[in-house]
């Protein structure tokens, strides 16, 4: 039987790092899907496409070979990783990722992938549309002010220099546009289990969800 975790929630609310821990607890693929809406905000803005000239968005989006080895995500066997956790990228990529267009072509590949594979995936309609069915849904959740500076120590610790209230407002307009948009708005799935960050470390977080996903999988036998 496929297994299949969904994880959602707003930016910075800690779903990659999550994911990754649960993934490899429960052997499971870990797909980021806002990597790959990362990955065609890059793609495009390097050839000049902008969110409005849907033609050509498309061709680019459908020329993209992606798949993921561990967390990271490989396009057309290149690397992009790094490139596409830059701010500019963050600061765009809300525009591309609510072109319904682009995302019918996102969300086709990642039931293909969900298919084949054992697989946890974040992002914002995972189990609202993407993975309707998913064995176990989660939804993540922090105060933007909270997800600010995570966000914030995260960048500065790589070595990217930021500041506080401009990653703060980012991430305000970043939840404006994600909850807004007509196409798959980010909210939570009616059956998902909501777990609010705001006082959990990233451990706590994740005990959470392996306590859950240990007693609901004995709970089924
Ligand atoms: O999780 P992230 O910050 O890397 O996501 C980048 C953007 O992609 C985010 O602003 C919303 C969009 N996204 C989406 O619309 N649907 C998803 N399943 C994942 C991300």
């Amino acid at each position: 039987m496929r297994i299949s975790v969904a994880i959602d929630g707003p930016a910075g609310a800690g779903k990659s790092t999550i994911a990754k821990m649960i993934g490899e607890k429960f052997n499971l693929m870990y797909i980021n899907t806002g990597s790959m809406y990362r990955a065609v905000t890059l793609t495009a803005m390097n050839a000049n496409i902008s969110e409005k000239n849907v033609d050509d968005l498309v061709k680019i989006v459908a020329s993209l070979e992606m798949h993921f080895e561990e967390d990271h995500l490989f396009v057309n066997k290149e690397d992009l990783t790094d490139m596409i956790g830059m701010p500019v990228i963050s600061n765009n990529v809300s525009k591309y990722a609510a072109v319904p267009k682009v995302r019918e072509i996102l969300v086709k590949l990642q039931q293909d992938i969900a298919k084949k594979f054992n697989v946890i995936m974040d992002g914002r309609d995972i189990g609202t549309v993407v993975l309707k069915d998913a064995t176990f849904k989660f939804y993540l959740t922090a105060s933007s002010e909270e997800r600010a500076k995570r966000r914030y120590k995260e960048l500065i610790t790589k070595g990217i220099d930021v500041d506080y209230d401009t990653i703060l407002s980012d991430i305000i307009k970043r939840d404006y546009i994600d909850t807004h948009r007509e196409v798959s708005p980010l909210k939570k799935a009616i059956d998902a289990i909501e777990i609010d960050s705001n006082d959990l470390d990233i451990d706590g977080v994740a005990q959470k969800m392996i306590d859950y996903i240990n007693s609901n999988i004995k709970n089924n036998n």
